[in-house]
């Protein structure tokens, strides 16, 4: 995509908020957003994140009420709600160590430096100096399935208005060591959302940009 079209592509997209709900995405759609998500950096590229595809649409409708009644939760054509890990185990970090050596085909001792900075960098964290450091992870990932909706001129919704323990209890998340940070409904708008016709309201380039 060249550089104009991506600027035009984020000036088309917005948070929608009227999806048509009969409207479907089809499979290989949902694959690349899913598969955009899955390429994002992370921080020592460890990964403590996770995608969650509601395709199960009685829970949509009952997590309505868990999101302040927001009705893209169940008339997207999809439900992502990106995750973090519940709680940074060091399984996940050996997890990640064995992936690199048998991705990159070398051996699992040759990374026991890299282990042991990660190990001393994050899991001596206090545990929510560690939930935050995951919950960034996810914006970044947020940032990248935005952008990715755009230009595949989807539609999309960033959401933290909803209740993360209760989409917990109501997708089970803790047995998964997952913790709901945000929801993304994808899929089609409306011709009458009102919020397309929006203008977007940014700070002037005078106001956001400082050169030093
Ligand atoms: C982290 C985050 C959380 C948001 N939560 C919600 C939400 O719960 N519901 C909603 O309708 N919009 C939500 N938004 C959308 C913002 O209101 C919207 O992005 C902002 O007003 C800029 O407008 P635009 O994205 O249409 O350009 C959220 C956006 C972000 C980045």
């Amino acid at each position: 995509m060249s550089e104009k079209s991506i600027i035009e592509a984020l000036q088309w997209r917005y948070a929608t908020k009227k999806f048509d709900p009969s409207k479907k995405l089809n499979e290989n759609q949902v694959s690349d957003l899913i598969e955009a998500v899955r390429l994002s950096a992370t921080s020592y590229g460890l990964q403590a994140i996770k995608t969650v595809l509601v395709n199960d649409a009685k829970k949509r409708e009952e997590l309505v009420a868990c999101s302040f009644n927001q009705q893209q939760i169940k008339d997207a054509s999809h439900l992502l709600v990106l995750c973090r890990e519940k709680e940074l185990k060091l399984e996940h970090v050996q997890g990640y160590m064995n992936d690199i050596s048998e991705t990159r085909g070398v051996a699992l001792e040759s990374l026991e430096g890299f282990q042991n900075m990660i190990v001393n960098s994050i899991l001596t964290k206090d545990v929510e100096d560690q939930e935050e450091w995951m919950d960034k992870q996810v914006y970044i990932a947020l940032g990248q399935l935005l952008t990715t909706c755009a230009a595949m001129e989807i539609d999309s919704c960033p959401m933290e208005g909803f209740l993360p323990k209760e989409y917990d209890r109501v997708l089970g998340l803790s047995e998964l060591n997952l913790k709901a940070v945000l929801v993304v409904p994808v899929g089609y708008r409306v011709a009458d959302d009102a919020y397309a016709k929006n203008k977007k309201v940014r700070r002037s380039r005078e106001k956001f940009v400082v050169e030093i």
